[in-house]
């Protein structure tokens, strides 16, 4: 076994879901390291719940497959090891629907049942397990009279009441008011620091760069970016140099196509993703580059040489990551 297997908690493996002739997911592999919470970014409809719902098992993927830690190894998870593999591993899929009449106390008491826990240390489990989300008092009071923030907590406890050393958290966040956002985010942070190994998905940047070691972009079921919060802001210093031209040029595919080769060198590829974009209605180029001041009087000279009449230009002062994650969602669409 190589040292890279033995860091992998989950490895998926072109993963790819149809649904009739629209590819929800399409040949998706990522390999999550152990111990790291993995922010798993796209927004509303890229894919992200059905990626996590065939890693969960709850959908059978069209193709590819996904492989899980267990016992040192890579496991392929099939229908026979399924629970086997699961016992490790807690789920958060979409919005949790508990029944409204039953207090914390009973549903976590039933999912550690149900996943194996070993029974007599069950009760001291869900005392502790509420109490890491800081709601001890709640125990026993009866769900329907939660906040969504207090039910949403409660959800994310029913994912760890087994002490799973993977979670898989799908929008854990979502819908919360910035108060419970933020305990939800020290929650996971303490979770992280315990070992556990997090695969948090979000259709907003700042609920996962913040958290994530590394995040994984998703749009239109593609994967476009794979990579440390540090590596994809470095690969973006400074990043987007916005150009517009007083007119409309003839030949913007040949432009792209020119520029891209001047920048690729600089940036790298970014998962085979344009790194030049135009924006016909504004008539403005966005070309990410790394921000060294040498290399956009090259763009410039380019562009002018290529005979573009530019009207303006500017590097606007956005958060890198924020200006990345655009600029891919914009380019993917
Ligand atoms: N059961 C289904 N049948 C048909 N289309 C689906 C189904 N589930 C999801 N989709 C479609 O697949 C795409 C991805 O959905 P989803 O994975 O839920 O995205 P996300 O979680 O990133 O918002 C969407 O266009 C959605 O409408
Ligand atoms: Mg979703």
């Amino acid at each position: 076994m190589t040292e890279e297997v033995q860091d992998v908690a989950i490895s998926i493996q072109g993963l790819t879901r149809d649904f009739g002739n629209f590819t929800a997911v399409s040949d998706i592999s990522l390999d999550l390291p152990r111990g790291e919470i993995i922010g798993f970014l796209g927004p509303n409809g890229a894919g992200k719940s059905t990626t996590m719902k065939m890693v969960a098992g709850l959908i059978k993927p069209s193709e590819g497959k996904v492989f899980f830690r267990k016992n040192g190894e890579l496991v392929e998870l099939n229908r026979s090891n399924r629970d086997a593999i699961f016992r490790d591993v807690g789920f958060l899929i979409e919005n949790p629907d508990f029944y409204s009449h039953m207090t914390p106390r009973q549903i976590l008491t039933y999912f550690a049942e149900l996943k194996g826990y070993p029974r007599k240390e069950i009760k001291k489990r869900v005392e502790d397990v509420v109490k890491l989300v800081d709601m001890d008092e709640w125990l026993d009071k009866k769900i329907k009279t939660f906040s969504k923030g207090m039910r949403q907590k409660i959800g994310l406890v029913s994912a760890l009441v087994h002490d799973p050393s993977i979670l898989i958290l799908d929008e854990p966040q979502t819908g919360l008011d910035p108060k419970a956002r933020k305990e939800v985010r020290e929650i996971l942070m303490k979770l992280k620091s315990m070992g556990k190994t997090i695969f948090l998905s979000s259709h907003l940047l700042y609920e996962v760069s913040e958290i994530s070691d590394k995040i994984a972009i998703i749009n239109h079921g593609q994967l476009v970016a794979f990579d440390t919060v540090e590596k994809l802001e470095a690969k973006m210093k400074k990043s987007l140099l916005q150009i517009e031209l007083r007119e409309q040029p003839e030949n913007i595919d040949e432009m792209i196509e020119t520029i891209s080769k001047i920048i690729k060198p600089i940036v790298g590829e970014l998962n085979g993703k344009d790194i030049v974009h135009y924006n016909y209605n504004l008539k403005v180029f966005e070309v990410l580059f790394d921000g060294n001041t040498e290399n956009k009087h090259k763009i410039l000279d380019t562009m002018m040489a290529k005979g573009l009449k530019i009207s303006e230009f500017s590097v606007p002062r956005t958060n890198l990551l924020e200006s990345l994650y655009i600029g891919l969602m914009e380019n993917g669409s």
